[in-house]
């Protein structure tokens, strides 16, 4: 499994990590037993979030991780509704306790919320050096947004940006990336497969994923992830409740595709127009 350097942190973190949204729904057992393959099969990059199950995805998590803790890059975030400073601190508390541990190697804002930046990220700096969580960041955060995080916390503190990015949705590649890359940030691509939507193998850009997969021996969701990871600050965390999906979803760690194979996915999956931008204030 290919590692690379999370952001500004000292972390060397595996390219494909693992999802949890909607794990509630799924048979706990399986699920379990899939992110127990995906950490044997080096996916050690557990994303969870007290949104999830209403926090009964992190107690799934910590039953997952118990006795393993050590192996996990564990990211959870807090709600933008408990992003206050006092309530970040307290949701920190109460996810440590879900997840039976005693800290997060990275703590995240779902999404910007009502509460002033200034706040969530006073709670998170506060939090860090208590050593409750090793690292924080952002999610779901455009470049004016970033822009203001920069401003408020500094350079080299932000540890990653995490975003939706899948082949049928690439418009984070226009500004997003480029200023992560710019300044450090590690980008995580969440809904990798579009969550349901991923390109059937007889559609025009299914067809040229599996003549790919085959030249590789691999199947079309993992030349989908390398396509993905082929920019440096990028980071994938496909979510798989199967343990057949963790150890096909991991089979794209060490796979590489030829820059001829990248630019045809390109082609079959055009990124679109830049989205409008409201002006960095
Ligand atoms: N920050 C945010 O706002 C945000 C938003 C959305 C998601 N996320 C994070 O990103 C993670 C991934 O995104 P996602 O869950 O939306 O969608 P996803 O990873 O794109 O897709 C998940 C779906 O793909 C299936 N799947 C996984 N591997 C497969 C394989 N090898 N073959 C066939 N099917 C496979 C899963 O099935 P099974 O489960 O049945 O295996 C599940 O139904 C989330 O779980 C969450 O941790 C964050």
């Amino acid at each position: 499994m290919e590692l690379r350097r999370f952001g500004p942190t000292e972390h060397m973190v595996p390219v494909i990590g693992q999802g949890t949204w909607h794990m509630e729904d799924d048979d706990p057992d399986r699920a379990i037993a899939a992110l127990r393959l995906g950490l044997d099969l080096g996916m050690t990059h557990i994303d969870t979030a007290e949104l999830y199950g209403s926090g009964s995805v992190e107690e799934l998590v910590g039953e997952a991780i118990a006795e393993r803790r050590d192996e996990v890059f564990l990211v959870s975030k807090v709600l933008p509704e408990n992003a206050s400073r006092a309530g970040t601190l307290a949701a920190c508390e109460k996810s440590l306790a879900r997840l039976g541990t005693d800290r997060l190697d990275s703590y995240l804002l779902h999404w910007s919320g009502e509460h002033p930046l200034e706040d969530t990220i006073a709670a998170f700096e506060q939090l860090e050096r208590e050593g409750k969580i090793l690292s924080w960041g952002l999610s779901n955060f455009d470049v004016p947004d970033l822009e203001i995080a920069r401003r408020i916390a500094g350079p080299g503190r932000i540890a990653c940006n995490q975003v939706l990015y899948h082949l049928q949705e690439r418009a984070i590649e226009h500004a997003v990336i480029p200023w992560c890359e710019k300044h450090g940030v590690a980008v995580t691509a969440y809904s990798p497969f579009g969550f349901g939507r991923f390109p059937g193998p007889r559609s025009k850009g299914g067809r040229i994923l599996a003549t790919i997969a085959a030249a590789h021996g691999a199947t079309l969701r993992q030349v989908a992830l390398r396509f993905l990871l082929r920019r440096p600050s990028v980071f994938a965390i496909p979510k798989a409740s199967q343990p057949e999906h963790a150890a096909e979803n991991a089979g794209a760690g060490d796979l590489r595709l030829t820059r001829e194979e990248l630019a045809r996915i390109d082609d079959a999956f055009p990124r679109g127009p830049r989205p409008r931008e409201l002006p960095v204030m």
